[in-house]
Order: C-alpha cells, then structure tokens, then sequence
C-alpha cells in the first residue's frame, strides 16, 4: 500500500477530558487504534464500543502496538516525563504530549540533553492549542501585515471557576500538577505572551491561593518584560465566569481577542485601528464558530510534519523549555520569599 495515502494510526494514552476531546479531532487522514487509561469507564468513553480499539492499562505496553504512528499523551503531569523518555528509547512512536509537556523545569532540561544525544526518528510536538486558535493566527498576520504598528504590550487573562475539590484531584496536588493555576492556564498566557512579544528578561509576579485550601496556588498575576515590551497577566481559578481576553497594544491600534468557544464565550477577534484625523478608532469584528478548530489544525499539522522530512522536535522542546524558564523563576523566587 502506497504509505503516503494510508491513515495514520493513533493511540491515546490518558482518555480524561482531553484525551477524548482529541480524540474526536483526528480528523479524516487519523484513525484511533490503541487507548490506554487506568480507568475503564474512561477507556469505554473514547472507544464507543467500538472493539477493533485494542485497549490497555498500563501505559508501556501500548509502545507494542504494531505500526502505530503517533501516541497522544493526555495524562497527568508527573508521568509526562517518563512516557516522553520511554519513547525515545523505544524509537519507534511519534509522541504528540500536551501542555504543559513535562511537570517541572528539570524534567525539560533532562529531556532536551537526552534528545540532543540519542540518535532517534522520532517526532515530539506539545500540546500548545491556543496558538493555533484562527483568532490567534489572525492576530498574528495582523501584525505581521503592521496593521497595529510596533508592539508595545499585551494584556492577558485566562480563567475558571476551579473546583471546590482540587484538594483532592492531581490538579491542586504538586506532587502530579507541578503547580496550581501558573502550570493549568498561566503556562497559556506565558506561551502565547512569547508568541507575539518574543522573549522576557524581568520578571515580577504574585501567586495567590484566595480560596482553594490547595497548596498550589490558584490565582498568578505576572508581568513579564523585555528592553521594550511589556506581557501583563492574570490567571485564575477563582474567575467565576470562564474567560480568555488577549489584548495586544501596537502604536497605531490594538486587537482584542476574546473567548475560545463553550463556556468561555464565542470567539472573536475585534481590531482597533487609529485613523489620521479621526478621533474614534476604525473597528473591525470577525467572529470564529468552529471551537475545535484550534485541537484539528494543531494535530493536522504534526500529520504533515510525520509525512515530511521536517523535524520541529528540537525548537518544540526548546519551546517547552522556555515556558518552564519562567515558570521555574516565578515558583524558585515565591518558595524563598
Ligand atoms: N490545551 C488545553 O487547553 C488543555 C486543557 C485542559 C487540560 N490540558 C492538559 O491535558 C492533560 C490532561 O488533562 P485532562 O483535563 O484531560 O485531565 P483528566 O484528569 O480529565 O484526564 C487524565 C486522564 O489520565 C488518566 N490516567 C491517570 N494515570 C494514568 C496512567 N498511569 N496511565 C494511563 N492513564 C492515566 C486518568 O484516569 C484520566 O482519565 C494535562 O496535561 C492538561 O494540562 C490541556
């Protein structure tokens, strides 16, 4: 069979609320083959009876799964880590591993050595859905096309209503999380904040837990700069009406960026462009309906990037490594202060 027209064998390991939401963005060039979860009511829920998905409990031994051609790992935290070594020992399996992709910052420095010394085949993406948001890519064409002028700042803030029980679930407990709501939505902020502004050098923070009896925390205030640019952030469990609003500031406008879909509220993206000689700003709406879109386009790509010879591993490694730079100064400086 010619290679290049067969479907691409996926495999899910960690069937929760993401590993099933994956697994209805495969779209039509991957077709689910192998799940893995320790839960059987959560294996059934991805599956829908659908027998010809071989399923399994314990995580290494999906890696046995002939001609599987990408593991999507949607687990908790702490065993990102160890199924991303695994794999590339095994060399056999493209890893697509979502965010935050490893639980702390000397997992990512580990894992970058270990890569950068093995010969292997295998590809690695994370997980970093809100960049491939339409709002987002527009956004970001926007500003390439100088329709708001050199960047000066971004205004972020991302949140839910949390849970009364984190306390319990690996979420609120470091241990699996590596961190409360800075590791949950702030690594988000953080990454898409380096997206459009590039890279930070300062960086002041708060880490608040208001509410939530965790010892994680639950609220994160951040502002990180650069010689010119500025990221003001805000993330929270304790935002009682989910939202997500990106402003990004130019010298000539600005574009706002809200929601992403379902409970956070329809998507759009509303330019703001000053005019000479008009007091008002030009205002422009474009609103986005597809909520999955962001999960299909991610995944579509890593299809492609699988059939080529490319190889985006090294700079989506040193991407999750930046975004743990941050996060491992913020949580370094709040445990001595
Ligand atoms: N991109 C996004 O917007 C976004 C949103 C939410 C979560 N996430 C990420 O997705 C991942 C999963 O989060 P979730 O909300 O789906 O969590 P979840 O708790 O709903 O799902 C995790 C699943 O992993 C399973 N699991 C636990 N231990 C296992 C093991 N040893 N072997 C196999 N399965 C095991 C659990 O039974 C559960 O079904 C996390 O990395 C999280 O940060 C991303």
């Amino acid at each position: 069979m010619n290679k290049k027209k067969r479907l691409l064998n996926i495999g899910i390991i960690g069937c929760g609320l993401i590993g099933k939401k994956r697994s209805l963005c495969l779209g039509k060039k991957g077709k689910l083959v192998a799940v893995c979860d320790v839960s059987q009511k959560r294996i059934q829920e991805v599956k829908k009876k659908n027998n010809k998905i071989i399923e399994f409990k314990n995580w290494k031994n999906i890696f046995s799964v002939k001609n599987l051609d990408i593991l999507i790992i949607s687990t908790p935290h702490n065993l990102l880590a160890r199924i991303i070594k695994f794999g590339i020992k095994k060399n056999k399996i493209n890893l697509f591993v979502e965010k935050p992709g490893v639980k702390n910052f000397s997992e990512i420095k580990k894992i970058l050595k270990i890569y950068n010394h093995v010969k292997t085949k295998i590809k690695i993406k994370f997980g970093f859905n809100h960049r491939y948001h339409e709002s987002i890519i527009l956004a970001k064409q926007l500003i390439q096309n100088n329709q708001i002028g050199k960047l000066m700042y971004l205004r972020g803030v991302y949140g839910h209503g949390g849970n009364k029980d984190y306390k319990k679930e690996w979420r609120g407990r470091k241990e699996y999380s590596g961190g409360g709501e800075l590791v949950d939505q702030g690594i988000h902020l953080i990454d898409l904040s380096r997206f459009f502004l590039g890279e930070f050098n300062s960086i002041k923070f708060n880490l608040n837990t208001f509410l939530r009896n965790t010892k994680v925390e639950d609220n994160v205030f951040l502002m990180l700069k650069s010689k010119k640019k500025i990221a003001f952030l805000h993330a929270s469990w304790t935002e009682w009406k989910n939202k997500l609003l990106i402003e990004i500031f130019g010298k000539k406008g600005k574009i706002e960026i809200y929601g992403k879909g379902g409970s956070y509220g329809t998507e759009t993206l509303t330019l703001y462009k000053m005019i000479k000689n008009r007091e008002k700003p030009l205002k422009k709406v474009k609103v986005f309906r597809d909520s999955l879109r962001s999960w299909k386009s991610e995944l579509e790509e890593f299809y492609k990037e699988i059939r080529s010879k490319k190889n985006s591993s090294k700079k989506n490694l040193k991407n999750v490594y930046e975004n743990f730079k941050i996060i491992n100064q913020i949580y370094k400086k709040n445990d001595h202060s």
